[in-house]
């Protein structure tokens, strides 16, 4: 019997320099900034919505400002243009879905969007980046990771201070969200891995930011399980169900 083999598909020193890296790098450079866009522009919609946060919605407005201009000092540092275009094309649902639940006034789905899902997507993808980034994207990131979970920890509280009222309406927007959040992870994986990312840890940590985020507002573990079946529901556990 062969030995296990170890795993190679992640590349602990990635080679900065290789055009293929570049390329990579450009995609998701594109997304983060635009992750980024998307996240102020949500918050200065939030702020709108729900009044009596209008402070700290458009604190954090500003701080997902800054932080597109990190990366976008990041990229030039790099030596590579962002593929704006592209990951626009990334966003495209999640940002429609977003906007209509806005026009519609619908303030859980918005909400559960923006500090629950582009929040947690934004930690797992910069977890995952760490081990692998340059020493200047690297001290960006971990300064912005800071203020992510902040965001998040924002979230999470108003959704457990308004649990009673809200926990239907957050289920079935999770029914619908989180399909376009796993597509999001699907799409930027293959440049992930190209940068060295290890895809396990960017799917795991998006699933326990996430599910970690569903329980501290109320949810049971069991609910959590259930939440998550949207994402596998070729699983047989699901099927018995
Ligand atoms: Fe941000
Ligand atoms: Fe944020």
């Amino acid at each position: 019997m062969s030995p296990l083999k170890v795993n190679l598909a992640v590349d602990p020193t990635p080679d900065y320099d290789s055009t293929a890296y570049k390329a990579a790098y450009g995609r998701l450079n594109g997304v983060v900034i635009e992750g980024e866009q998307e996240a102020y522009g949500n918050y200065l919609k939030l702020a709108e919505m729900l009044p009596q946060h209008r402070d700290a919605f458009t604190d954090a407005a500003r701080m997902e400002r800054r932080h597109q201009r990190s990366f976008q000092t990041c990229g030039r540092q790099m030596g590579v243009k962002a593929d704006r275009p592209w990951a626009e094309g990334v966003f495209a649902e999640l940002h429609d879905r977003f906007a209509s639940a806005a026009e519609q006034g619908q303030l859980v789905p918005c909400l559960l969007i923006q500090a629950l899902v582009v929040e947690c997507l934004a930690i797992a993808t910069y977890n995952a980046y760490l081990p692998v980034a340059d020493d200047f994207s690297r001290k960006v990131t971990e300064t912005v990771l800071k203020d992510e979970y902040q965001h998040l920890n924002f979230g999470q509280t108003w959704f457990k201070d308004n649990f009673d009222t809200v926990k239907a309406d957050v289920q079935s927007a999770n029914q619908a969200i989180l399909p376009v959040a796993k597509q999001i992870l699907n799409r930027i994986s293959h440049d992930a891995e190209r940068m060295g990312m290890d895809l396990e840890t960017l799917e795991e940590e998006f699933t326990i930011q996430y599910g970690e985020a569903l329980e501290d507002i109320g949810f049971s573990f069991q609910e959590v399980s259930t939440m998550a079946e949207v994402l596998d529901p070729s699983d047989p556990e699901v099927m018995a169900a």
